[in-house]
């Protein structure tokens, strides 16, 4: 399978990917990571790997649809099986999405559907404190036209602690992203996981931490 990666920033699940698909924990390869960021760090990894690189900012765009024009008329060149969506700041219009149906998965660092949208951390934490909410962590879905809200596939949840911080919150959902993708798309890849509309009724895979990285170490065992 080939995967388009899409960054903005950092890019540590770019980097869990990579790894997994080195091992072949995921049977794919990464042939290319798109970032609407020139200054985006995981660019950086990308160029030590020898993944190719598409950079595109959005600013040089008078309309989203300019930007997104360019991206689509290279992805027709190469031709992915997937988009992954890894902490890509850009939405994408609805046309887009059309034109890759099925095609176009993302991480959001919450239990969706609570928390769409920024800040997660921070507004879970304010909860926590609250005493409104103990539970956080990370769920992966296919893109639909509503920001962070297309079908679920799968997520991980951990239960928050009186000593959580807003940025030990996001190490330890990082973390869990760090399980979850690879697992995900390796099910992706192999086939197992059926577009949504055949998914109706189907509820998410659901982790905790300890569940997770269970899951996730058995596989790195058979490899
Ligand atoms: C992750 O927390 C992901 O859930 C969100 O953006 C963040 C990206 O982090 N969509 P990184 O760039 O992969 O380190």
């Amino acid at each position: 399978m080939r995967l388009v990666v899409f960054i903005s920033g950092k890019g540590s699940n770019l980097t869990a990917i990579s790894n997994a698909c080195a091992n072949a924990f995921i049977p794919a390869q990464i042939v290319s990571v798109i970032s609407n960021n020139p200054s985006a760090a995981g660019l950086l990894f990308a160029d030590q790997q020898d993944i190719n690189t598409f950079v595109l900012d959005h600013h040089d765009f008078a309309t989203r649809e300019a930007h997104e024009a360019k991206i689509i008329s290279y992805l027709d060149k190469i031709k992915p099986d997937y988009l992954i969506l890894a902490g890509y700041m850009r939405v994408l219009s609805a046309s887009f999405i059309d034109q890759f149906k099925y095609k176009i998965i993302n991480i959001h660092p919450s239990l969706l559907p609570n928390y769409k949208g920024l800040n997660t951390h921070q507004r879970v934490l304010n909860d926590f404190k609250k005493g409104i909410q103990n539970q956080h962590g990370c769920s992966i879905h296919w893109v639909t036209a509503g920001v962070d809200e297309g079908q679920i596939i799968a997520q991980a949840a951990l239960t928050i602690s009186a000593n959580d911080t807003e940025s030990s919150l996001a190490k330890r959902v990082h973390c869990l992203e760090h399980q979850l993708y690879p697992l995900v798309l390796r099910h992706l890849c192999l086939q197992n996981i059926n577009k949504p509309d055949e998914l109706l009724n189907t509820e998410p895979i659901q982790y905790n931490e300890q569940q997770l990285g269970t899951a996730f170490n058995e596989i790195i065992q058979t490899l």
